[in-house]
This record gives C-alpha cells, structure tokens and sequence, in this order.
C-alpha cells in the first residue's frame, strides 16, 4: 500500500473511503463543514444514537456533495480516557472493515487528534498510531489458500501536514509480518533447516549469519540442546545473527526456536498440539528484529541466537531421568521432555556469554503454558536480575502495548529445581512453573545482565482483535523495536 501525507481538506480529497475518528458523545464540531455539504448526514446518524463514537464502533455513510465516495465514522471511546492504544485499535477497525468491503483508496482525516486532552502523553502524534494499527490489521496468511475476494487498499492518504516516521512505521509493520508469516507457517515447512535459511536470507553487509551443524554443536557441548532434537530427523541448527551498526559490546537477543513441539516422550495431549508450531514464535520476532534494526540502520550492536530444534518423540529421543551435561559445565536431569526449551535457552544463554560478551542478554521464549494461566493472553511474562533494564523494557512496552508484568525470582525457587542426581533438574513441578523456568535460565545467566520474556500467553490470538488478526500476533517486535530505539541515546 502507498502511504501519503497530503494537507488537503475532507471535502475536496477524492477517495473510495474517508475515515473521520470521533471521540464518544463529543459535540462535532469539527466535522461541521463537511457535515453541511453532505447535508447533515453525519448528525442525523449521531442523533439517532446508532453512531456515538464507542471505542471500535465503526458507521459507513455513502455520501455526495463531496469528491469522497463514502465516509466512515471510528469511534475511539471517551475523549478524557484516549489513548495511543485506542488509537491504534481505531485504525485498525476502520481499515480492515474497509478493505473488507472492497475499498481501494482510503483517506484518514487527522483534525480529530488536535483536540486530544491535555494529559494526553505519547511519544509519536497520534494519526502515527491509527495508520499503525490500521497497516497491522490488514495481515493475512495467504501461503496456502488466498482469500476469496481478497481484495487490496491500495493508498492511503492522511490529511494534513503532520510529519510522520512512515520509514519507520513501514519497517515496523514489515518486520511484525515477516514473524507472523514464519510462525504461521506449519512445522512441516519451517523445520530448523527451513528457519536457518530464513536466517541466512538476511544476510548482508551489515548482518552476519552463521549456522551451527549439529556436529559443531556437539563440539561446543551443547548437550542440553541437543538433547530436544534427538527424537527428530530433523537436525538441529543453532543460528547466530550478528548486526553491526554501533559501538561497544552487543546487546544478545535470544528467541526460543522449537518448530515443533510435541512435548516428547513426555508427550503433550492432541487437544491443541497443532498449535506447537507457534513454539518458534520468539526466535522469529529476533529475525524480525534484526532485520528491522538493518533496515533503520539502529546504531547498536546486537548478537541474535535462535536454537533451533524439533522436540518429538522416537526410538532415540531424550527420556525423563537422561541427564545432561550443558556448554556451561552445569548438568541437568531431564525430568519432563516437555520442559525442552530451557534446555535449549540454557545452552543459547552459555554460548553467547562465551563467545560475545554481551552488555545484556534477553531471551524471548513461548516458555510455559503457565505464562498464560497467571497472565491470560495479555501480557507478557518478565523476569530477569537487572532491575534497570527491566525498567527499560517496561518503558517500551508501554509505548508499544505489549505490556510485560515483571514477575519474582526468589532464591527459594532454587529449591524447586534441585535434583538428586545433577546440578539442577529441568522441571520444578507444577507450582510456580512460571517462575521456576525463569530461575532455571537465570542460573546460565551469572553475572550477566538478563531478562526473560514468557510470550507463550501473547504470541497466538485465538480470535481477531482489531489490529491481531488471528494467529500469530508477532508479539516482541514492537517491544524490542522501541527499546532499541531508546536505548540508542
Ligand atoms: N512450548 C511449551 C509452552 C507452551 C504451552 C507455549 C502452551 C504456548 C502454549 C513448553 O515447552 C512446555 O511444554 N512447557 C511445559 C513445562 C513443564 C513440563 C514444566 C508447560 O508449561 O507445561
Ligand atoms: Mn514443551
Ligand atoms: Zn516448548
């Protein structure tokens, strides 16, 4: 779609769709001369109480008088409780609906955003979110069947001369896609092999990418991980991404890659097993992060490692009493098989330490089903032994709405990992599994400065929301993407 910025009036752009935002029960005013051309449609509807500017609440008029064909009126709620997500969650509204009845050109009028409250604080202007949330709506996963009538809107036009980061926002968008597409995908065709391409394919001259065979694996000792990958024919590939765009030692970013998990011999029940495919879902918000900082020539150094592997069960897959030996020399009981992707974290985490010396690590991981029975499917789980980058990620986040909630790692959860036999054991049960996966990363962590985020409650939607069409949201790309850009000054 081409994004223009034109400072032009409502009545004289010519458009298929006009989208005036209304705050709810808010007196018109503004609206009032393109009303009077239209001979007063837009407060017969709004008298009629049909259109009263609701939060997602979306109205469409055919129109005359005007070079616009139709206008749409988003509500957006209170104009008092407005705010950059609602915004967001406006656009995205009004742009699927309208390309899902047809529209090919569509203007956005941005009048409404110079009457925003005083207490209104964001770090972008506002109309930046609504094309945000309009653009991330419009996702879909077409590889295998395209959808009927799937038509396209194909310009959008915003209305004034309000100077927008569209370079920005565009990589944004892309770079969110780019995850959704690769976690959408069936393990069938994204296997560890499939995913390192994925990886090999940003290459360039700013990112480096190297595959690790599992003979290279085995070398650098890795056992834990590959002890996830051992029931698959599917060979593991430990992938490292290396963007050079500053100074000084990198920021490492870790994305759990399990293409597909099945809980191994530790089997997982059917119900709900296609969703495994989802478990890569970190490792492809750090592709997509990559790339994006390379595109916006980020002026950081970051190290992305995605420890791919299949977790299946087979005549030689991993059973629960194995124990292991990670890079870092501590070993691990493997009690649940199902418990496979702190081991491969656990090595990721040892490896990158070892070899980069990274300022921080962050691993971003579909962890634990119990991420989303403490969180539901509304934020992000953050744990870590850095409380000012924590901090950090909680001032992106908010910018961003992909809201982390910072949960504990009391040295008691030690305890709960103890084995009889090894250093530590994979499972720590079924109470506090949150956070006892956690503690278990933390201890590869050592004096590192390192942060946890459980996405495994955010990383899947099982219904439309306004701008996360079903499926894989790409959760963490916008996060880390405001993170960087903080960080950066
Ligand atoms: N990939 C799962 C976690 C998961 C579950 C992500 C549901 C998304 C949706 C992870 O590998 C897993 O199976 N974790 C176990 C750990 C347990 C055996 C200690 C869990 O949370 O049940
Ligand atoms: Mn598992
Ligand atoms: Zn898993």
């Amino acid at each position: 779609m081409d994004i223009f910025i034109r400072n032009i009036s409502e009545e004289a752009i010519k458009t298929d769709a006009l989208i005036l935002p209304f705050f709810e029960n808010y007196p018109p005013d503004i609206y009032s001369d393109i009303d009077y051309i239209i001979g007063g449609l837009i407060k017969k509807v709004i008298n009629s109480k049909e259109f009263t500017g609701k939060q997602n609440q979306i109205t469409l008029l055919h129109v005359r008088n005007i070079n616009a064909d139709r206008i749409l009126l988003t509500g957006l709620g209170k104009q008092n409780d407005i705010t950059s997500e609602k915004i967001r969650q406006g656009g995205g509204k009004a742009f699927s609906y309208l390309r899902g009845i047809g529209v090919k050109e569509i203007a956005v009028s941005t009048a409404l955003f110079d009457c925003l409250p005083k207490g209104f604080t964001a770090l972008k202007k506002p109309v930046f979110y609504f094309i945000e949330g309009g653009l991330l709506s419009l996702y879909r996963f077409e590889r295998y069947r395209k959808t009927e009538n799937g038509t396209e809107i194909k310009k959008a036009t915003i209305l004034g001369d309000k100077d927008i980061p569209l370079k920005w926002l565009r990589v944004l968008v892309d770079s969110v896609n780019f995850a959704r597409d690769i976690i959408n995908t069936p393990s069938n065709d994204m296997t560890p092999d499939v995913l390192s391409n994925n990886a090999l394919g940003l290459s360039s001259r700013k990112i480096k990418v190297k595959v690790l065979e599992k003979r290279d694996i085995e070398k650098e000792g890795m056992h834990a991980y590959l002890s996830v990958s051992r029931g698959s024919t599917e060979p593991p590939k430990f992938i490292v991404l290396q963007y050079k765009g500053g100074k000084g030692a990198p920021l490492a970013l870790i994305g759990k890659s399990i293409t597909f998990d099945s809980g191994g011999i530790s089997l997982k029940p059917a119900e709900g097993m296609e969703k495994m495919k989802y478990d890569m879902a970190g490792g492809a918000a750090v592709l997509a992060i990559i790339k994006a900082a390379s595109e916006l020539e980020l002026p950081v150094n970051l190290v992305g490692v995605l420890p791919a592997a299949e977790n299946l069960h087979g005549g030689s897959a991993s059973k629960p009493g194995d124990v292991v030996k990670s890079l870092t020399e501590k070993t691990i009981e493997i009690i649940n098989t199902d418990a496979e992707g702190r081991l491969a974290l656990a090595d990721a985490i040892g490896y990158v330490i070892k070899y980069y010396k990274p300022r921080a690590v962050i691993d971003i991981a579909t962890l634990t089903g119990a991420c989303s029975v403490a969180l539901g499917n509304e934020s992000i789980a953050m744990m870590g032994n850095n409380t000012e980058l924590m901090g950090r990620l909680k001032e992106a986040s908010e910018e961003a709405y992909e809201r982390v909630w910072q949960m504990p790692l009391f040295d008691e959860y030690k305890e709960y990992i103890k084995s009889d036999v090894a250093d530590l054991k994979n499972s720590g049960g079924k109470n506090g599994s949150l956070v006892t996966a956690g503690y278990f990363l933390k201890e590869f962590a050592g004096d590192t400065p390192w942060v946890h985020l459980d996405i495994a409650g955010t990383a899947w939607n099982e219904k439309d929301k306004p701008y996360l069409p079903k499926g894989a949201t790409g959760i963490g790309v916008r996060l880390m993407l405001n993170f960087l850009k903080e960080i950066q000054s």
